[in-house]
């Protein structure tokens, strides 16, 4: 039968319920239990070369850059290897450094945005090893790069990235895992991220059951005009996305920023008619977002948390994993959020005005 959206209003809720399948296929057959590490057979990087390695980049567009940044924490964290993630529209035109001792990763769903395919090409000129992180099998950028992971999430039709951005950042973790495990990662952590990876389709099934009540929380926080939406450090990236799912689907104008920013500038525009959403999980930061949350809260702002307690004026809480993978799950119910503000407000959800699934022109 053809792939359709069956059961389900739409393409976009479909996919974000595939999320446990989805995680489960980007798993399988890659965790080694016994030496708690990864296996990824299409790197072509021999532990020698995993060795030498000094510097990631990862580069995508959109979600596949947000999904980018939770990677480059993963690596940075798990492997202690310095990592950031930028956007592929930007590095192509800045002639950029590029160094034989830095792995650059290009991310894509469709494998076919222009952008990051010419940021692959700029870096292959430049004589840059590169590899994808890839949904469309055979694609122009997995064809371009030199080797790479496929996500196997199956195929992705609503607009808004939900399971594709959700198995990125699982083949980062595995891909973190695998050189961590070369470089210093013990094999006690090895094991603790290797579980929590396997604990996540579970937890993700967790989250979802939780859909009328996020719809509600949707159908309330659609009413603004604007929202802010705040993390720290794990949950900047998450914060990002979350921002970007909103207004691609609801239009709702959503603006992310580093929590610790938000004194800076922001925090003028705090007001009973900007809400924040604030991702808080229950990490090492734990007590800085709780006050950041309390200087929102004290300029009357509404403020909707996601995280692993009841804070705030309403709450989601999401089963807690290991503090290193937590970000997969935190952007889970922000996905139901914009989903279900969307269709409160009656928008096409799966085909968001102006945009295109995939942008394959400059
Ligand atoms: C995701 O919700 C967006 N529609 C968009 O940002 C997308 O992630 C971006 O255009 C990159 O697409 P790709 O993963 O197919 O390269």
């Amino acid at each position: 039968a053809a792939y359709d959206a069956e059961g389900y209003t739409h393409f976009m809720r479909k996919e974000i319920h595939e999320q446990p399948a989805a995680v489960e296929r980007a798993l399988r057959g890659r965790l080694d239990l016994r030496f708690h590490t990864a296996h990824l057979g299409g790197l072509n990087l021999d532990p020698r070369e995993a060795r030498e390695i000094r510097r990631v980049k990862i580069l995508g567009c959109g979600s596949a850059y947000y999904a980018g940044q939770v990677g480059a924490q993963l690596i940075e964290e798990l492997a202690r290897i310095p990592a950031d993630a930028e956007p592929a529209s930007e590095f192509r035109y800045r002639n950029p450094v590029v160094e034989a001792d830095t792995l650059y990763v290009a991310v894509s769903q469709s494998g076919e945005t222009y952008d990051t395919l010419a940021a692959v090409q700029e870096l292959k000129r430049k004589g840059g090893r590169v590899l994808g992180v890839v949904n469309a099998v055979g694609s122009a950028i997995a064809r371009e790069c030199d080797g790479g992971v496929y996500l196997h999430a199956g195929p992705e039709i609503a607009v808004a990235s939900t399971k594709a951005y959700t198995s990125t950042a699982v083949v980062f973790a595995l891909l973190a895992l695998h050189l961590g495990r070369i470089h210093d990662l013990s094999p006690a952590d090895g094991r603790r991220i290797a579980e929590g990876l396997r604990a996540l389709p579970a937890q993700i099934e967790e989250i979802l059951k939780q859909e009328d009540r996020i719809a509600e929380l949707a159908r309330e926080y659609a009413a603004y005009r604007s929202m802010l939406f705040v993390g720290r450090v794990r949950g900047r990236p998450v914060a990002r996305e979350g921002a970007q799912k909103l207004k691609e689907v609801s239009y709702v104008h959503a603006e992310a920023y580093p929590a610790s920013e938000l004194k800076h500038g922001p925090l003028a525009l705090v007001s009973p008619e900007l809400p924040a959403v604030a991702v808080v999980p229950d990490d090492e930061l734990l007590d800085k977002n709780l006050s950041t949350i309390g200087e929102i809260r004290a300029r009357r702002g509404r403020v909707l948390t996601v995280g692993h307690r009841e804070t705030g004026d309403d709450a989601i809480v999401v089963p807690k994993n290991e503090p290193e993978l937590d970000p997969i799950l935190l952007s889970i119910p922000l996905q139901l959020l914009a989903y279900h503000a969307a269709v409160a407000l009656g928008h096409d959800v799966d085909k968001p005005r102006n945009l295109a699934k995939s942008v394959t022109v400059e």
